[in-house]
């Protein structure tokens, strides 16, 4: 194969200003990762010591082998939502080893408002359940919750995407022949009891862990009996006397050894085969990403550069390199998983779609995973592209990505507008993870388009009712906050709040996070690749 050839000068004062502009980024990011992971009261610390417990830092610790890679899912979300505290929507979810085994781990966090479950925790939760079964890993839950957090209910409570939805796909996973291991490590109350209940193993600790469907309030008020909460769905109960649990721990260290016990006697299991070679380090440094993505999402760069910085080897073997030149296609390997990787270097024209269509289609019969790198504001617009079909080559491109089933990864590098954003395998597309670089923005268009977009209807109307256009600053004033609202709804830190995301990632540990990605989706078997794609229109 063939090594990119880069043609980046270090030297020149964009470089430099570029670098400097994402290294700043991404210290605010690691700012913005630590306060999460240890911003906590007080009261919350003194209580968690008084109770006996360790953090959930400590138990994620204790779980996971000694200095094996943790890839953390959605660790930002909720960012700045409720009352700016609940960190990371009051859970950690995410994929380690225990034991060498891949493992996808859900700990509320009993520091974060008695580890109750808000909104975005029902939506992190349910990210995470999708996460399981895509890629059929074993799910770890530690339970230390008190339930819904209720003055937001109403939110959390009966829709087909609320609460009750995790406990039907622990069901479903169940049939799925997913092991699921729960550690009762604080409270399982009302429809959190169904967590264990609904799990193969349950490790319950002594005192600090109880599992009820109506806690001693409840109880209190609903019958007038006075319980305490141990006598209720403690530990000796429900591995004594219910059979709820199945295995009675001293403490936390000592659930948590357990659960690794149990991992460890989970039968063997064969991983999907994809095509591989010995890992490599690209030959230049992922670090100079920083001086080579522009500080403005508007400005035009060689995604070759970027992927040169990602494969092992730089090397890369190009598809169709002349023809449809704003959408890069090729092959290279990453960690030593062959993949084919889609890079936008421009607008998408049809001829880029009708390349797309083909590569996707390629990698998807040769079982090989897809990488999408999003910089793209979308199809090409216009007159002469309509009658050129551009609509009918987007519809191909976006079906293909729709049908194929070979594992994809979605990493949004810049902009990701409109329908690029389907094409290029945007959250809808199913990708098994998609994550955001600082920089990026993400939104229907950009705020000036969608703001002269409405502008023009406007004048469109009072020229219909034979009236004049706007004047220039009713023209400003209808625009300013259309462009504000875009900008704040459309940048790497909103999406991540809202998880349209897995989470923000440093540019240069993209290329890690997606290795570690590609091995934990090879623990489902690839799907049958003879069955094709639906009906193009031609
Ligand atoms: N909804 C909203 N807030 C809740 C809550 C709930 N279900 N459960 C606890 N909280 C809040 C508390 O008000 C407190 O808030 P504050 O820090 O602003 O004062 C915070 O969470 C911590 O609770 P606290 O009771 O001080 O901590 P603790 O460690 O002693 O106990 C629980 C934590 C979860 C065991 C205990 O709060 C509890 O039993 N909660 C009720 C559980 C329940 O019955 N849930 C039913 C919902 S399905």
């Amino acid at each position: 194969m063939e090594i990119i050839d880069s043609r980046i000068d270090k030297t020149s004062d964009e470089y430099k200003a570029n670098y400097e502009q994402m290294e700043q980024k991404v210290a605010e990011l690691k700012a913005e990762l630590k306060r999460a992971r240890e911003e906590r009261s007080d009261k919350a610390i003194k209580r968690n010591a008084e109770l006996g417990k360790l953090t959930v830092q400590g138990r994620l610790d204790r779980l996971l082998d000694r200095n094996s890679p943790w890839l953390e899912i959605a660790p930002l979300a909720a960012r700045g939502m409720y009352d700016g505290k609940v960190h990371g929507a009051g859970s950690r979810i995410g994929i380690g080893l225990v034991h060498g085994r891949e493992i996808f781990v859900h700990a509320n966090d009993p520091m974060i408002k008695g580890g109750t479950v808000y909104p975005m925790g029902v939506k992190k939760a349910l990210r995470g359940q999708t996460i399981v079964m895509e890629n059929h890993l074993p799910a770890i839950s530690l339970v230390d919750s008190g339930g819904a957090f209720l003055p937001l209910q109403a939110e959390i409570f009966p829709d087909v995407d609320d609460g009750g939805r995790t406990f039907y796909n622990q069901a479903l996973m169940s049939k799925m022949n997913i092991p699921q291991i729960c550690a009762v490590m604080g409270l399982c109350t009302a429809g959190g009891a169904y967590v264990p209940a609904m799990s193969d193993h349950v490790v319950h600790v002594n005192r600090t862990g109880a599992i009820f469907l109506g806690g001693p309030p409840l109880v209190k008020a609903a019958t007038g009996e006075d319980v305490t909460a141990e006598e209720l769905g403690g530990a000796m109960v429900h591995c004594r006397e219910s059979g709820v649990s199945d295995y009675f721990a001293e403490d936390d260290e000592h659930a948590i050894d357990i659960l690794r016990n149990i991992v460890a006697m989970l039968p063997p299991k064969e991983k999907a085969r994809v095509p591989r070679r010995a890992p490599e380090d690209p030959l230049y440094d992922p670090k100079e990403i920083y001086g080579i993505v522009p500080q403005s999402i508007s400005k035009p760069y060689d995604v070759r550069e970027v992927i040169a910085r990602m494969v092992d080897g730089s090397e890369f073997l190009e598809f169709k390199a002349l023809y449809g030149p704003t959408l890069v296609c090729g092959w290279g390997y990453i960690h030593g998983y062959q993949v084919g990787i889609l890079g936008n270097n421009g607008v998408l024209f049809s001829e880029s779609a009708l390349k797309a269509t083909q590569f996707i289609s390629l990698c998807d019969r040769q079982g090989i995973p897809l990488i999408f790198l999003q910089n793209i504001s979308g199809y090409m617009v216009g007159r002469e592209y309509e009658r050129g079909g551009i609509t009918k080559d987007g519809h191909k491109m976006v079906h293909v990505v729709s049908t194929a089933t070979v594992p994809k990864f979605t990493v949004i590098i810049g902009a990701s507008f409109g329908a690029g954003n389907y094409g290029m395998c945007g959250r809808a597309y199913s990708p098994r993870f998609l994550w955001m670089w600082p920089n990026s923005q993400i939104g229907v268009m950009g705020g000036e388009q969608a703001a002269d977009v409405l502008v023009t209807v406007k004048n469109d109307q009072l020229a219909r009712e034979g009236q004049p256009p706007l004047p220039p600053e009713m023209v400003e004033q209808m625009k300013q906050p259309i462009i504000q609202a875009a900008l704040q709804q459309g940048d790497a830190w909103y999406s991540t709040s809202q998880l349209w995301d897995d989470g923000i990632l440093d540019p240069a540990m993209t290329r890690d996070a997606l290795g570690l990605a590609i091995s934990a989706s090879l623990n489902a078997p690839l799907e049958d690749r003879n069955q094709g794609h639906g009906v193009f229109r031609m």
